[in-house]
């Protein structure tokens, strides 16, 4: 793999200073550099608008990585961040995968640096680990299975109840999964900084001035918001609670971004985002709103920066991987 400072060399040299002409039209640009290069543009619901607007795919983490499993495109274009290009590299090795910025990381992936993880599994010889999507690719090499937000209930049942089960990297997922599982999981300590930050007490306020509306919140957030919520799920699932459910005004605990398609799929309903603990900080998550319009141009123009992840690594993390993906399409998930 390459280094982060390689990366940045490549950043540096490739794209970051380049000038782009203000009256280019960027978005005809981008669908002619698709064409020309048989690219294809996949991106998380997170990402700023105009990146919704002209990707061809537009999901959650599962969707994201079924569909890097079955492109026929030439070039992977991900608009997200780094745990799920190299993710969409794994199961794709023969692909190229470019990332608009390298530097778009995720605080969840590094809460769990993969050498302290080693340590905490030596300590339970006996169980089997499932780690959350949004974690580096050596963390996965570690792991049995993966999953995401919208298939780890699913994924723990699928293993025997006397199965013991190390869960990591976020805790407040894995403590949704053992309420909903009534099963024993070892949790690491880990945690998403834009899913914390929502307050309980605001949020308390606001259902108080809409009470007609339904609180819906994604399982990363902390479970006393959790307990709050008439619906929990992943961005998938809160996208299509949202739409499906009659109400017409929803409090939505996660990041920012999912408001977007929202809003696009029901125009007369409300969307309010939930309150943060301070008055500063906003849940818009800073990783993935590193990529704009401009950089995912550059990027498919000058095709960097490249995600590369080593081989020994991806044969050992692509199992994992591919047993989620085999359960969740077993279920129909
Ligand atoms: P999902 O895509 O599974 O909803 O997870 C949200 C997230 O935090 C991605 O970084
Ligand atoms: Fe990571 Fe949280 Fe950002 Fe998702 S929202 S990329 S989990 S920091």
């Amino acid at each position: 793999m390459l280094k982060m400072d390689t990366f940045e060399e490549i950043r540096v040299k490739g794209f970051a200073d380049e000038y782009i002409d203000p009256s280019l039209d960027l978005f005809a640009e981008i669908e002619k550099l698709k064409k020309e290069k048989n690219a294809i543009i996949l991106a998380h619901y997170y990402q700023e608008s105009d990146i919704q607007d002209i990707a061809d795919y537009i999901g959650d983490s599962l969707g994201l990585s079924q569909q890097a499993s079955k492109t026929d495109a030439d070039v992977i274009v991900f608009a997200g961040v780094h745990f799920m290009a190299e993710t969409a590299k794994i199961l794709s090795p023969q692909k190229k995968v470019l990332l608009p910025d390298s530097k778009a990381g995720c605080s969840l992936a590094d809460s769990c640096p993969p050498h302290l993880f080693k340590k905490f599994k030596e300590q339970y010889p006996d169980h089997l680990v499932i780690t959350y999507v949004n974690c580096t690719a050596e963390l996965k090499a570690l792991s049995d299975i993966v999953c995401t937000s919208s298939n780890a209930i699913q994924i723990v049942e699928s293993l025997p109840p006397e199965q013991g089960i190390i869960f990591g990297p976020d805790r407040n997922l894995g403590k949704y999964v053992a309420k909903k599982t009534g099963r024993n999981l070892v949790l690491w300590n880990g945690a998403c900084m834009v899913h914390e930050i929502f307050s309980r007490e605001k949020i308390t306020r606001l259902k108080e001035r809409y009470p007609a509306a339904k609180f819906i919140a994604h399982p990363e957030c902390e479970d006393s918001i959790l307990d709050m919520a008439d619906y929990i799920g992943s961005t998938t699932g809160l996208l299509n609670y949202s739409t499906k459910n009659a109400a017409q005004e929803f409090i939505v605990a996660t990041e920012s971004g999912i408001l977007h398609q929202m809003q696009r799929d029901n125009p007369t309903k409300t969307f309010i985002p939930a309150p943060p603990n301070n008055s500063c900080a906003c849940n818009d998550c800073p990783h993935m709103k590193r990529n704009t319009l401009e950089k995912l141009y550059l990027c498919m123009k000058n095709e960097l920066p490249e995600i590369f992840v080593p081989a020994d690594i991806i044969a050992k993390a692509v199992k994992p991987i591919e047993r989620m993906l085999e359960i969740s399409a077993r279920l129909g998930l």
